[in-house]
C-alpha cells in the first residue's frame, strides 16, 4: 500500500453521539475517495476521564460504585443510540468488565498506585475505541484497532517525579512507518487512543490532561502523516477566547510557532505539546468542528508570511507575582544564577521575568502545591537570603500574540486607560517578537483583553488570516439552542410595537408589566429593607410612576421640581427622600414644606443658611471613600467626587446640626449606578454602622440605590437574595433604626426599549453603518459612557445575521452611534431597530441637539 495516511484527531464530544460517528465515517469516506488512508486517533467520552478519577476516589473510600456504573450506562447509551448489536457491544462490555475488576482491587487494597491510577484511566480510551470500532463497521467501514502503547514508548526525563512517570508521560517524536504498518494490517482505516502510551518497562502510562492532540501529532510524525486534523467542538483557534467575547475571530492561518505561542498563552484549543512532533515531521495541522464539518477551521503549518500581525489577545488568570529585590545585586556576576538555581532545585517553573538594577520580578504559573505548600515555603527561604521577597497572588497574565508585535506597540495606548487606576505589574516583550505580556491585578484582566483585542484586531472582512467572529459562526446554532429560553417582553409583540412607528418617528415604548415585576422582585426579596423609594430620575413618566408608586415604593427626587411633581401625581400620602447635590438652597425650603426626608451634602450649607435647618430632622449623605459603578462616570464616592462628606468626619455635621437646634435622624450613602457586586450594599452599611455611635437620634440608615442589570451577554444577574442576605446578616445592629434603599434603574431599565425607524444603510470602506431616525438626542448613553445596548432589527426579528453594522444617529457628532460592530441581519431603510434596555436614564436624559426632537414616550398598560 503506497498511498499516504491522514491523521484525524476526535476530542470527547466528537466521540460521544451517534451523530457524531456518523460524521467521522462520512470524513473516513471523503478522504478514501480521494485515495487517502485514514488513522484516527480518539479521546475518552466527554465526562468518562473525569469520572474515572472519581470513580478511584470512590473506591479509595469505599464508597458506592456510581462512576463505574455512570460509565457502564454512558457506553450502552451510545451503544444504543448507534444501534449497534450485542454482539458488538460485548468486547466493550469485557473492557469495562475489566475495569471493575482493577477498581475492585483498589476497593479491597485502599491503595492506587500511580502506576494502577494510570492503567484505571486508560480505559476511557479503550472503550471508546473499542466501541468506535464497531460505530464503524456499522456504517460499513472495516478498520483496524491498533492499542496505542504498542506504538508509542515514554522516555525517561532526568529528574521527573516518579508519580510524573505513569501520568503525566513523555514520548519523543520518531518516525517508524514499519512498526505502523504492522500494527495496521495493510488496512486503510486505523482507530487508535490518544493519550495512553507505554514505559519502556511495558507498563501502561499517561500524556498528561489534553494529552490525546499530543498522541496524534506523535502518530502522524511516527507514520509520516500526509496532514493531522484535530476535530473538536469549536471551529479552531480563535483571536481570543470566544466565549468571553464574541466577536473573537477565527484565525485561517497560523504558523507552528505562533500556534505554540497562543497555546501556551492561554488558548485551550489545543494543547502546547502537539505542536513540536507536528512541526518537526512538517506535517500541517487542520482544526476543525465536528458539529459543523463543511465549515474551514485553523490551518497550522511553516510560516508563510513575516508581515507584522496581531493575530490574539489572550490572558491567563491564577498567576503568581514574585519579586526579590536587593541592592547587593549592582553589578554582581552571576547574582541571575543564585536567583535561578531554587527554581530549578525545588521543580517550580518560571514563566515571565523582568530585571532591573535591584529586582527581579518573575511569575509563577502552577506551583507544585500551590502558594501554601511546601515547594513554595522552601523557594520563599531560600530567596530570602538574596533579598527582599514579596508575592503577590491574583493576577493574571495578558498577552499580544502575533508576529513583529513591536511594530503594534503605538495602538496600545488608549486600552491602558484602564490603568489610571491600577496597576501593570509588570511588562514583558518575548525575545522572538512574538508577543508582549502585561501582569494585571486578575479583577482588571478582562477589560483589558477586550479593550486591546477592540483595538488591534480588525471586526469585518474575511481575509487568509481571518475567517468570520465566533458569534457570526455559531449564530444559526444559538438561535436553535436558545430557542427555549424565555424571551424579552417585547418578542412576542413585535407587530404592534412595528405598527407604533409606522409614521416613521422613533418611540420610547415602556410596558409597565416589566416595571411592575421588576418592583415586585425588589420588595419579595429584600426583606431586610424597610423602606424602598424610587430614584425618579431614572424615568420620570407619569405611568411609570403610578405603577411603581401602587407597588408600594416611596420616591427619591434630587429636584424642588420633581417633588411638585410627585405631589401632583401621587399625591401627599407618598413618602419622599430628598437628596440633592449642589442644589440652590430654596428647593430645600420646597422639600421641607412637602413633607421629605432632606438630606445635606455636608455642613457648609447650614452655615450658609442656618435659619433654613433651624430646629429640622436632617439627614446627612456620607462618602465612603470609594465607590462602585458601570462606568467611572457614574461613581458617585471618592476624593474627587462631589457628592456626600467624608464618613470619617461625620461629627462636624452633628455639631452643625446642633448649633441650630436641628438632630440628624437619618444616614445615607449612594456610592455608584449600574452595580452588579452583591457585596456592595452590605459593605456600604458596614461602614455607616461604624459611624452611628456618634449620631444618637438615628432613625434611618439609606445605602442608596445603584443595583445594576444585565446589559450585554457573559454578564452575571445581581443575586438580589445575596444583597438580602449581607444586610439582613448586619440587620441586628440596626435596631430601631430603618433600612432604605433607593433602586433606579433596576425597575425601570428592561421595561423600556427605543424604536428607531432605519432611515438609510451604506458601506464606507470595509464598514457598513445603519441610519436611524434618532440617536444621541434621544439616547446619550453610549456616547456618554460607552453604554453597551442591545440592538435588534424588530423588522426580522427571525433572520440570521449577516455581519456587522454600527448603528448611528442623525446628529453631527462622531459619537453619535449607539452600537459599534453589531451582529444585524441584512438591514434596509424601512426596517425598525429596538434598542434595549432603554427605560433608564433614556428618555430622561434626551435632548433637543441639533434641533431634533427626541422620541416621544409610549406606554403600554395591558
Ligand atoms: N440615589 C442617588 C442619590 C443617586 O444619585 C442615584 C443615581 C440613585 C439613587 C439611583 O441609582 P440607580 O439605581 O439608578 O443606579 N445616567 C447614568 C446613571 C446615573 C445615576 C445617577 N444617580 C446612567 O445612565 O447609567
Amino acid at each position: 500500500m503506497t498511498s499516504r495516511w491522514v491523521v484525524l484527531k476526535f476530542g470527547g464530544t466528537s466521540v460521544a453521539s451517534a451523530r457524531n460517528w456518523g460524521r467521522i465515517a462520512a470524513r473516513v469516506t471523503e478522504l478514501h475517495a480521494e485515495g487517502k488512508r485514514v488513522w484516527i486517533v480518539a479521546s475518552a467520552l466527554s465526562q468518562v476521564s473525569n469520572r474515572l478519577e472519581q470513580a478511584v476516589e470512590e473506591a479509595l473510600g469505599n464508597r458506592e460504585p456510581a462512576s463505574l456504573g455512570w460509565i457502564q450506562g454512558r457506553h450502552i447509551e451510545l451503544a444504543g443510540e448507534i444501534g449497534l448489536s450485542v454482539t458488538a457491544y460485548e468486547p466493550v462490555k469485557e473492557l469495562l468488565e475489566e475495569l471493575g475488576q482493577l477498581l475492585e482491587g483498589v476497593r479491597l487494597t485502599r491503595e492506587a498506585s500511580p502506576r494502577l491510577h494510570a492503567r484505571i484511566m486508560s480505559f476511557g480510551e479503550l472503550a471508546s475505541t473499542q466501541l468506535g470500532i464497531a460505530a464503524l463497521g456499522h456504517h460499513g467501514l472495516h478498520g483496524q484497532r491498533v492499542d496505542a502503547r504498542d506504538l508509542l514508548i515514554s522516555t525517561e526525563v532526568d529528574g521527573q517525579q516518579p508519580a510524573d512517570r505513569f501520568v503525566q508521560a513523555q514520548v519523543d517524536p520518531v518516525r517508524n512507518v514499519l512498526a505502523a504498518e504492522a500494527a495496521s494490517d495493510a488496512c486503510s482505516l486505523v482507530l487508535t487512543q490518544g493519550f495512553i502510551a507505554r514505559t519502556p518497562r511495558g507498563e501502561t502510562c499517561l500524556l498528561g490532561r489534553g494529552g490525546s492532540d499530543t498522541s496524534a501529532a506523535l502518530f502522524a510524525h511516527l507514520i509520516g502523516a500526509e496532514s493531522l486534523e484535530i476535530w473538536t467542538d469549536v471551529h479552531g483557534m480563535f483571536s481570543t477566547d470566544p466565549r468571553q467575547l464574541p466577536t473573537a475571530r477565527l484565525i485561517r492561518q497560523i504558523s507552528y510557532r505562533e500556534a505554540q505561542e497562543l497555546a501556551a498563552m492561554g488558548a485551550k484549543v489545543l494543547h502546547p505539546r502537539c505542536l513540536g512532533p507536528a512541526a518537526e515531521g512538517g506535517i500541517p495541522i487542520e482544526i476543525r468542528n465536528t458539529m459543523d464539518p463543511e465549515a474551514r477551521g485553523t490551518r497550522i503549518g511553516p510560516s508563510l508570511s513575516d508581515d507584522a500581525a496581531v493575530m490574539a489577545v489572550v490572558m491567563r488568570e491564577g498567576v503568581t507575582l514574585l519579586n526579590i529585590s536587593t541592592l547587593r545585586m549592582w553589578g554582581t556576576p552571576g547574582f541571575l544564577a543564585k536567583v535561578f538555581a531554587p527554581f530549578a532545585e525545588l521543580g517550580i517553573s518560571v514563566d515571565l521575568v523582568a530585571t532591573s538594577q535591584s529586582a527581579v520580578s518573575v511569575t509563577l504559573d502552577g506551583v507544585p502545591g500551590g502558594t501554601g505548600g511546601e515547594p513554595f515555603r522552601r523557594l520563599e527561604e531560600r530567596l530570602k537570603l538574596l533579598g527582599e521577597v514579596t508575592t503577590r497572588e491574583d493576577t493574571a497574565v495578558v498577552s499580544i500574540v502575533g508576529r513583529r508585535i513591536r511594530t503594534v506597540l503605538h495602538k496600545l495606548g488608549p486600552a491602558f486607560a484602564v490603568f489610571r487606576e491600577h496597576e501593570v505589574h509588570l511588562v514583558s516583550e518575548s525575545s522572538e517578537d512574538l508577543n508582549v505580556s502585561f501582569v494585571v491585578g486578575q479583577q482588571d484582566a478582562r477589560t483589558l483583553v477586550d479593550r486591546l483585542h477592540d483595538q488591534l484586531l480588525p471586526k469585518q472582512g474575511s481575509d487568509e488570516l481571518f475567517g468570520p467572529s465566533w458569534e457570526l459562526l455559531t449564530s444559526k446554532q444559538r438561535r436553535i439552542e436558545t430557542a427555549e429560553a424565555p424571551k424579552p417582553w417585547w418578542h412576542a409583540r413585535q407587530a404592534e410595537l412595528l405598527d407604533l412607528v409606522s409614521d416613521g418617528q422613533s418611540r420610547y415604548v415602556y410596558d409597565l408589566a416589566t416595571v411592575r415585576a421588576q418592583a415586585h422582585g425588589l420588595r419579595q426579596h429584600l426583606t431586610a429593607v424597610g423602606g424602598l423609594y424610587y430614584a425618579m430620575k431614572a424615568n420620570w413618566n407619569a405611568e411609570v410612576l403610578r405603577t411603581i408608586a401602587a407597588e408600594g415604593l416611596g420616591i427619591e427626587c434630587v429636584s424642588a421640581a420633581e417633588i411638585k411633581l410627585v405631589r401632583e401625581l401621587l399625591g401627599d400620602a407618598i413618602p419622599i427622600l430628598f437628596t440633592p447635590n449642589f442644589c440652590p438652597l430654596d428647593e430645600y425650603a420646597v422639600a421641607f414644606e412637602h413633607g421629605a426626608d432632606v438630606t445635606l451634602d455636608g455642613p457648609h450649607l447650614i452655615d450658609l443658611a442656618p435659619e433654613l435647618f433651624r430646629g429640622r430632622e436632617l439627614g446627612v449623605r456620607v462618602d465612603p471613600g470609594g465607590g462602585l459603578g458601570h462606568h467611572e462616570k457614574v461613581v458617585t464616592a471618592g476624593a474627587q467626587a462631589k457628592f456626600g462628606h467624608p464618613v470619617a468626619d461625620v461629627a462636624e455635621v452633628v455639631r452643625a446640626a446642633a448649633e441650630v437646634g436641628a438632630t440628624v435622624t437619618g444616614l445615607h450613602s449612594h456610592v455608584g449606578s449600574g452595580i452588579l457586586d452583591p457585596d456592595s450594599w452590605g459593605r456600604t452599611l458596614q461602614g455607616l454602622l461604624a459611624v452611628r455611635d456618634q449620631l444618637p437620634d438615628l432613625r434611618w440608615i439609606d445605602v442608596g440605590g445603584g443595583l445594576g442589570v444585565v446589559e450585554r451577554a457573559g454578564q452575571q444577574a445581581l443575586d438580589l437574595a445575596a444583597v438580602n442576605l449581607r444586610l439582613a446578616e448586619l440587620a441586628a445592629e440596626l435596631g430601631d433604626i430603618e433600612l432604605r434603599m433607593e433602586p433606579g434603574r433596576y425597575l425601570v431599565s428592561e421595561g423600556g426599549v427605543l424604536l428607531a425607524p432605519v432611515t438609510q444603510v451604506r458601506r464606507k470602506g470595509e464598514v457598513r453603518f445603519v441610519g436611524l431616525a434618532t440617536g444621541m438626542n434621544s439616547l446619550i448613553r453610549p456616547a456618554l459612557y460607552g453604554a453597551w445596548h442591545g440592538i435588534h432589527n424588530l423588522s426580522r426579528l427571525d433572520a440570521d445575521p449577516d455581519g456587522y453594522w454600527h448603528v448611528v444617529g442623525p446628529i453631527c457628532e462622531t459619537g453619535d452611534v449607539l452600537g459599534r460592530d453589531r451582529l444585524l441581519p441584512s438591514t434596509e431603510a424601512g426596517d425598525v431597530l429596538l434598542i434595549e434596555n432603554a427605560g433608564a436614564y433614556g428618555r430622561v436624559m434626551a435632548s433637543r441637539y441639533n434641533l431634533r426632537e427626541p422620541a416621544a414616550e409610549v406606554v403600554l398598560t395591558v
